[in-house]
């Protein structure tokens, strides 16, 4: 075969077979197939989109790529949790510990920053001395003492993933439903979770854009799940704004321990319980996804009731701090946020004009905060963790001219000005209240 021949047949819209597929996954890994035909591929594939049989056949070569983990020495039930990417998404580090707080174990492999979108490798590695890179022993003995942990995409896990995710990355080729559910499939079922709980981004922040396309995504991956012999279930939720207040690693990892100090902003707080409750339930502690409909929805409301148990009481905040202490952070972090090193340049953006602040262009949000150095332009670039963006003001909210809507923090202060003037190009303040929209559009089981 050659890679020649397979780019020109995606590029003319053909359908790739499983030995193609297969073929050019393994060359890839091989470091037998250059970057630049990948890019190639990649661009085709975002062009021409896939057949079903094909996202399967891709999703499982490369889920095969490398080492499958085997979590069954670890007790209980393992629920993993995934995000399509959004700006301000903490979730994982809100929704994990609360999860584990009530008996679900979570052995977490999470990603860097992607595109305009954040990592939670890189918000847990704003913490001074916490590891992501640990061995396996580690890892499953942090899992069983503590309910959860969280490493990097580290050693041989899904090679095919880590080369793609970096090259995705810098082509341009990030919004591609079967790149995507391909991406994010190989690496639930490589790490080897009994569930899996997707949250599946929509709006202006998100890959895909609009409902019916989260749709789409959602549906794909909780098939490939289901055909790989997973529970699993995706919840559609709002990317149109950033969640909660904070964008940037040190910030969003403020933002995150404060939520589970019961200090959280509400849109936040209502999705991160949402998914851990997921989680709960997918774990089916006491078989409680099973049954009929009127069954299963009982028991994700008790699955609700617990994790908003395990939230009033502290008891995810404690799992988060023994998490990190075990991994080598400063649980001190966990216990007092503001330690945590925010950028020293800090620059205020005011309301242009009086009004409401109306449809915001997240992912511009989220390139303004890459802009400030929390993000990556390239693959090689070294991260700011104390640079971000806190919005002061969110959609909806009523401002005056000249008042702060949000504040930008970097180390370098050349870079304020442009993240300015790209956030307030990502901002607009109308007369009217805009209508509200839903936070959460709907479960795909
Ligand atoms: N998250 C992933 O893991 N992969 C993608 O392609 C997009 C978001």
């Amino acid at each position: 075969m050659r890679m020649y021949d397979i780019i020109e047949k995606k590029k003319r819209g053909g359908v790739l077979s499983r030995e193609e597929i297969a073929w050019m996954i393994q060359g890839f890994v091989r470091g037998e197939i250059p970057d630049y035909q990948m890019s190639a591929m990649l661009m085709a594939i975002y062009f021409q989109g896939m057949e079903d049989g094909e996202i399967t056949d891709l999703t499982l070569e490369m889920a095969h790529s490398g080492d499958m983990v085997d979590l069954s020495t670890i007790k209980g039930v393992k629920v993993d949790k995934h995000s399509t990417g959004g700006v301000g998404d903490k979730t994982t580090l809100i929704a994990g510990p609360l999860a584990a707080a009530c008996g679900v174990k979570v052995a977490k492999m999470s990603g860097r920053g992607l595109g305009h979108t954040g990592g939670t490798v890189d918000k847990l590695e704003s913490i001074p001395g916490f590891r992501t890179e640990i061995g396996r022993e580690e890892f499953f003995q942090i899992v069983e003492d503590h309910g959860i942990a969280v490493i990097g995409q580290s050693g041989n896990l899904v090679p095919a993933d880590k080369k793609l995710y970096a090259l995705r990355d810098v082509t341009a080729t990030v919004d591609s439903i079967p790149l995507i559910a391909s991406s994010i499939m190989s690496k639930k079922l490589a790490a080897g979770s009994d569930g899996i709980v997707l949250d599946v981004k929509t709006g202006s922040g998100a890959f895909m854009k609009d409902p019916a396309s989260s749709r789409a995504l959602a549906e794909k991956m909780v098939a490939i799940g289901r055909q790989a012999g997973k529970r699993c279930c995706a919840l559609i939720t709002n990317m149109d704004v950033p969640l909660g207040h904070a964008v940037g690693n040190a910030l969003e990892m403020r933002e995150a321990i404060e939520t589970l100090m019961g200090r959280g902003p509400a849109d936040l707080v209502r999705v991160s319980t949402e998914l851990a409750a997921l989680m709960v339930w997918l774990g089916d502690i006491d078989g409680r996804s099973e049954g009929n409909a009127g069954q299963r929805d009982a028991g994700l409301d008790r699955a609700r009731e617990q994790v908003m148990e395990a939230l009033s009481t502290g008891a995810g905040l404690k799992v988060l701090a023994d998490m990190v202490k075990a991994q080598g952070g400063d649980p001190q972090c966990v216990r007092e946020p503001d330690r945590l090193a925010i950028g020293q340049e800090r620059l205020e953006v005011k309301a242009p004009s009086d009004g409401f602040m109306g449809h915001m262009d997240t992912e511009a949000v989220g390139i303004a905060s890459v802009l400030l150095g929390a993000g990556r332009n390239c693959k090689e670039d070294a991260l700011d963790y104390g640079a971000g963006i806190v919005l002061k003001k969110k959609y909806g909210e009523a401002v005056r001219a000249g008042e702060t809507i949000a504040v930008l923090y970097a180390s370098e202060k050349e870079r304020l000005a442009p993240a300015a003037e790209k956030f307030l190009s990502a901002c607009t303040v109308q007369r009217e209240r805009p209508n509200e929209e839903p936070l959460i559009y709907e479960l795909v089981r």
